[in-house]
């Protein structure tokens, strides 16, 4: 069967209940934003640099799990602030690729200029290649460009309930390879990159996982870390995948943020993928994440 690209002309039935839903929704410890009809919300009126108390936490969580990606602006936090919030949502993981510029090693720098380009220009789920991935991510602007270096969200469960009844069930059990050597391990010399590998071997993930928290579906296969589909011959992984590959591109899935200093995103990487538009060297963009581990794909 061909897979064809599933965004039609007309109306989604799926997005325009998500629309109803996220709409009706009520707060009682800050305001909403939204960013778009299918994802994002900035949240207002949350003072992050102080712990929050249990109610606010968990209608935070409440809140990822429902917009799938959360905002929030002017948030001066220090590190520890950083690792402070994030941390009230699990336990944070450190990337054996991104340096640390911070004393703590869980706080990763993506600090670009005109020597070094962006290079998160590739949609993606965040670690995808490790056994298990990170839940979360919380990332802090410190310097932004004056135009540029947004940072687009695409939602996995909406290119999944999208898709028709018969893709579905042609993907569905389906398991892919997810392995670092494609993206990071093209930064790295031969004994590296064997040590790296031998600590972080490529691993298989399901095509379409479920949410631990909100059962939903997502789509979990991205274009830097998703290798090939078990069981497939390279021409046809290659083909699926290209064409999965497609459905973060399309805009009724998306939501767009724009940065400013000491914005913050938090998004699920069990529900979206990212992608930070590489539009604003020579420009600097300095920017600090603090990740959350998660669980094995399932
Ligand atoms: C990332 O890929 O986690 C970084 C995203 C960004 O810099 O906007």
């Amino acid at each position: 069967m061909s897979y064809q690209h599933n965004m039609q002309p007309g109306p989604r039935p799926y997005l325009e209940q998500r629309n109803l839903d996220l709409s009706a929704l009520e707060w009682k410890h800050f305001q909403v934003k939204r960013l778009s009809p299918c994802l994002g919300a900035e949240l207002i009126g949350i003072d992050l640099r102080k712990p929050l108390d249990g109610d606010t936490l968990s209608e935070v969580r409440n809140a990822l799990l429902k917009y799938r990606v959360i905002f929030f602006r002017d948030q001066d936090l220090s590190a520890e602030q950083h690792l402070a919030f994030a941390s009230a949502f699990g336990e944070l993981e450190e990337h054996p690729f991104i340096p640390s510029d911070a004393p703590e090693s869980e706080v990763i720098r993506f600090d670009k200029d005109e020597k070094v380009p962006g290079y998160e220009n590739v949609w993606h789920s965040d670690v995808s290649w490790r056994e298990v991935p990170s839940f979360g991510s919380v990332l802090r602007a410190h310097i932004v460009p004056e135009i540029g270096g947004d940072t687009l969200f695409a939602d996995m469960i909406a290119a999944y309930e999208c898709l028709s009844d018969e893709i579905k069930a042609s993907i569905d059990g389906r398991m892919a390879v997810n392995d670092f050597t494609q993206s990071f391990g093209r930064l790295l010399g031969p004994e590296d990159l064997a040590r790296q590998q031998a600590q972080y071997p490529a691993v298989e993930h399901p095509l379409v996982r479920t949410h631990t928290e909100t059962g939903e579906k997502s789509l979990y296969a991205n274009a830097a870390f998703t290798s090939h589909i078990v069981g497939m011959s390279q021409e046809e992984s290659e083909l699926l995948l290209a064409q999965i590959f497609r459905e973060s591109t399309v805009p009724e899935y998306q939501c767009r943020f724009k940065w400013e200093k000491n914005s913050i995103a938090f998004w699920d990487n069990r529900a979206v993928q990212h992608y930070a538009a590489n539009d604003y060297w020579p420009q600097r963009r300095q920017m600090d994440r603090v990740t959350i581990i998660g669980e094995r794909p399932v």
